[in-house]
C-alpha cells in the first residue's frame, strides 16, 4: 500500500494552528532532550498515515509540535532505521510529510561511533558532509512528475545552520567539531578492517541512518544540518565491544545540556530568520 504524505500533512494541518518551519529528528541519545519545549500536540506515529513504526529501543515513534521559546517546531521523537526492514521510502516519508506540512529547515540527530580519533564518547559532530555507504539511495525508483530525481549534494549540510548548532552546543557546555559522517546500513557494528577502510575514505564518523532523511530533505528544497552524538570509539579504535545500551548510556548521561542545546539551537534559528526577513 503506497501512502500520500499531503494527506498525512493534512492532519497535521488540523491538530494545530501552529505552522513551524524548523524541523527536527530525535535519534538515539536525543530522546529525552525536550524539556524546554512547550509542548502543543503529540501524536504517535501509529496514528500518522504512512509513518513507520519504531521498533528500536530508545526510540519513542512520537510526533511533537510545540515552541522552544517563541520558535515554533515539530519534533519527531524517533525514526524507523532501514536494518529494521523498510525500504528507504518508508523511513523518508516522514521527511515529506514535514516538508508539505511547511518545514523549511530540518536538523537531523543520531548517535554514532568515532573514527576521528581525538572524538572522545560524550562530544558532538556537526556533520559536514557524509559518505554513503548503505548500498542504497533512498531516491531510486519512480520519480512523480515535476520533482527532480538528480539532486545536487555538493552542499547537503548548510553553513549557516553549522554554525548556529556549534554555538548552540557550546553555549550548552558541550564540546562540538565538525567532520563527515558515513553510513551503513547495519544494524551489525562494523569489524575493525572495514573500520580502517572507511578511516581511509575520510570518514570522521559511523552510523547507521540521517543520509536518507539528508537526501530527500535536499530533493524537497529543505536546508538541511546534521549532528552526532559521539557515544562510542568505533569498532577496533579503543579495543572495546559495543553494544546498544552502550550507546544509550553514554547519550542519557548528557540529556541536559543536550535539552539546553536544542532549545538554543531553536531560538538561535528563530533569530537568524526574523534578522533576515
Ligand atoms: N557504528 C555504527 N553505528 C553506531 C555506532 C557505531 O560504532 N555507535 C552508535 N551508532
Amino acid at each position: 500500500m503506497t501512502f500520500n504524505y499531503k494527506n498525512t500533512a493534512a492532519l497535521l494541518n488540523k491538530a494545530t494552528n501552529l505552522r513551524p518551519t524548523l524541523g527536527m529528528v530525535l535519534g538515539s541519545g536525543f530522546q529525552h532532550a525536550l524539556s524546554e519545549l512547550d509542548i502543543s500536540v503529540e501524536l504517535p506515529f501509529s496514528q500518522l498515515p504512512g509513518f513507520p513504526s519504531v521498533g528500536v529501543s530508545g526510540h519513542a515513534g512520537k510526533l511533537i509540535i510545540g515552541k522552544f521559546g517563541e520558535t515554533p517546531v515539530i519534533v519527531l521523537k524517533g525514526r524507523a532505521h532501514y536494518y529494521e526492514g523498510y525500504e528507504m521510502d518508508r523511513i523518508t516519508f516522514p521527511i515529506r510529510v514535514m516538508a508539505e506540512f511547511g518545514v523549511e529547515t530540518l536538523l537531523l540527530t543520531n548517535a554514532a561511533g568515532a573514527l576521528r580519533r581525538s572524538f572522545k564518547p560524550g562530544n558532538f559532530m556537526v556533520f559536514q558532509d557524509h559518505i554513503n555507504l548503505m548500498g542504497k539511495n533512498p531516491l531510486r525508483g519512480p520519480s512523480p512528475l515535476g520533482i527532480n530525481r538528480f539532486v545536487d549534494c555538493t552542499r547537503v549540510y548548510d553553513e549557516k545552520l553549522r554554525q548556529i548548532l556549534k554555538k548552540a552546543g557550546s553555549q550548552a557546555k558541550l564540546k562540538m567539531a565538525e567532520g563527515v559522517y558515513l553510513a551503513i546500513s547495519g544494524p551489525s557494528y562494523e569489524t575493525p578492517a572495514e573500520i580502517r577502510a572507511f578511516g581511509r575514505l575520510g570518514a570522521d564518523a559511523v552510523g547507521m541512518s540521517t543520509v536518507p532523511e539528508a537526501i530527500v530533505a535536499r530533493q524537497c528544497g529543505l536546508r538541511v544540518a546534521a549532528v552526532s552524538c559521539i557515544t562510542n570509539m568505533a569498532a577496533g579504535i579503543s579495543g572495546q565491544t559495543l553494544s546498544h545500551q552502550d550507546v544509550l548510556d553514554v547519550a542519557g548521561s548528557k540529556r541536559n545540556n543536550v535539552s539546553l542545546f536544542l532549545g538554543n539551537f531553536a531560538v538561535m534559528y528563530g533569530k537568524s530568520l526574523k534578522a533576515s526577513r
